[in-house]
């Protein structure tokens, strides 16, 4: 806010009498908000109307919104007609700042306006010191848009603005964490469930003016995502611009199919506390999306992409270091290389060529370890006994190893298949030549993989314990005692 408004506002409140200032001096900015308190007011009127206001309520209780939500939200209703608003407002504010705060259109033709918002749920979107800059406005059946919202004005603009920011702020714990969901409903739910620390980002792709303002409030965001792929892409952009202002970020994934809104209200603060338990730091939320996915292109080279995509923004040596030490961890490549493909990124550099070029070098050593094992346990069936109680196929990494370990696992003979995992296997087979021990070949390369996962397990658990709490912290510090043991013992 400007300064005499900061003024008149603190003097109000200290009771100390401020002097009108003339139409004129007036700020426009004044005007505006006061044209969108009144019409905030009339909103809320109509929907605690008994008559008109009876549907919306009724659409408002299927939801489960509480009475008290509804108040402290200021959800309202628009009625259906054209000239409720600007009715109401004539005569108080001119028609000229209405059409300024985007509550009404001027008609076609010049003479007199009608009502920007009608026949819709209205939900006012406050400033942080809680003044109404302007509506998102829901249609209460299935008309489209779903929301039709205020347009920018001199009051409101959509890329530094968050949904409920001002509420919850204040909230306890905000310093520490600030949850960050896409909807109106989805604040307004998590909210009333007691997760007050709730800000929404209005379905807008997030801005460096939205990460800064929660870097004001805060130390680290939890993003929730949807479950799509869409929401995935916009969680690593998300991630992408809070981490390069200096945030800490979790994201939380919540069952397929669920939204914030749907999931605290079936599952509680109780059900929240287990999502947010699992939830994920960047790195492992893009091993866990896209490393593991099976969509189309190498995962493991889009991963390590995105990683370092994520890292080049990054300014802050430590927490750029940190970032790029977790993401060689988790996707066993070495440092340097990760640094250099970052120096790359930054300097407009072929990134994508040095990463591409570690995974191949990668997958080939990776293979090399695969491809061993399985040569061992055809030339050696006997040995397989023994290898499966420790190891299974997920172990393998390459496709085609996995798959015809799949088939020696179930008892399969792969030797006779036609299609794959046949000829792998035949060409497994016929490298037999060197007269070695088998059995023993067998033992070494499982061993190698055996510890290849516990270090992978390893590294996911630290990761988490570095986020836990209560419980958790005890039950992981349990897990990571005795996955520790068991590398010693493997590489022993
Ligand atoms: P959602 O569709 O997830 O909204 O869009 P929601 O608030 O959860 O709505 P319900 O639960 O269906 O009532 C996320 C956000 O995207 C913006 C709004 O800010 C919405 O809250 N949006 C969505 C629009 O601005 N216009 C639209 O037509 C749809
Ligand atoms: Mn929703």
């Amino acid at each position: 806010m400007g300064f005499l408004e900061a003024v008149e506002i603190l003097s109000r409140r200290a009771g100390i009498p401020v002097p009108e200032r003339r139409p004129g001096e007036r700020g426009k900015r004044a005007g505006l908000l006061e044209a969108l308190e009144l019409a905030a007011v009339a909103y809320e009127q109509w929907l605690a109307d008994p008559a008109r206001g009876a549907i919306a309520r009724a659409y408002l209780d299927r939801r489960g919104i509480a009475r008290d939500t509804v108040k402290a939200f200021r959800l309202g209703l628009a009625p259906a007609g054209w000239e409720n608003l600007a009715e109401r407002l004539r005569g108080k504010v001119g028609e000229d700042v209405l059409i300024e705060a985007g509550l009404v259109a001027r008609r076609d033709g010049g003479r007199g306006v009608y009502d920007r918002f009608r026949d819709r749920l209205m939900v006012p979107l406050c400033a942080p010191g809680g003044e109404v800059i302007g509506f998102g406005a829901r249609a209460l059946g299935d008309d489209l848009p779903k929301y039709l919202n205020s347009p920018e004005t001199a009051v409101y603009r959509k890329g530094s603005f968050l949904y409920g920011f001002d509420q919850a702020r204040r909230a306890p714990g905000a310093d520490q964490e600030l949850i960050l969901v896409e909807g109106y409903f989805d604040a307004i739910a998590l909210h009333q469930a007691g997760l007050r620390n709730t800000v929404a980002s209005s379905g807008t792709a997030l801005t460096t003016e939205h990460a800064k303002l929660l870097r004001r409030v805060t130390a680290r965001v939890a993003l929730t995502f949807d479950g799509d792929t869409a929401g995935r892409e916009a969680t690593l952009r998300s991630l992408g611009v809070l981490l390069a202002e200096g945030l800490d970020a979790m994201v939380v994934d919540l069952p397929a199919g669920e939204d914030p809104d749907t999931f605290v209200r079936n599952g509680g603060t109780a059900g929240w506390a287990q999502a947010r338990a699992a939830a994920q730091d960047p790195v492992g939320f893009i091993r866990q999306h896209i490393f593991r996915a099976h969509g189309p292109g190498d995962p493991r080279e889009q991963a390590l992409q995105a990683t370092v995509r994520l890292a080049s923004g990054v300014s802050d040596p430590i927490r750029h270091r940190l970032l790029l030490e977790r993401a060689a961890g988790a996707f066993g490549v070495g440092l340097p290389v990760l640094a250099r493909a970052v120096a790359l990124q930054r300097s407009g550099g072929p990134a994508d060529h040095a990463v591409r070029g570690v995974v191949h070098r990668q997958r080939g050593q990776e293979r090399s370890i695969e491809r061993k094992l399985l040569r061992a346990l055809l030339i050696a069936p006997e040995a397989l006994d023994r290898v499966r109680t420790r190891s299974s196929p997920e172990d393998f990494h390459d496709p085609e190893c996995r798959e015809l370990a799949d088939w020696l696992w179930q008892g399969r003979d792969p030797l006779a298949a036609e299609d794959a995992p046949g000829p792998l296997a035949r060409e497994l087979r016929a490298s037999e030549g060197a007269d070695l021990d088998w059995d023993a070949e067998a033992m070494g390369a499982v061993r190698r993989l055996q510890e290849r996962r516990v270090r992978e397990e390893l590294l996911d658990r630290r990761n988490r314990l570095s986020h836990a709490a209560g419980d958790e912290t005890a039950r992981l510090m349990q897990e990571i005692d005795g996955l520790a043991r068991m590398l010693r013992e493997l590489s022993a």
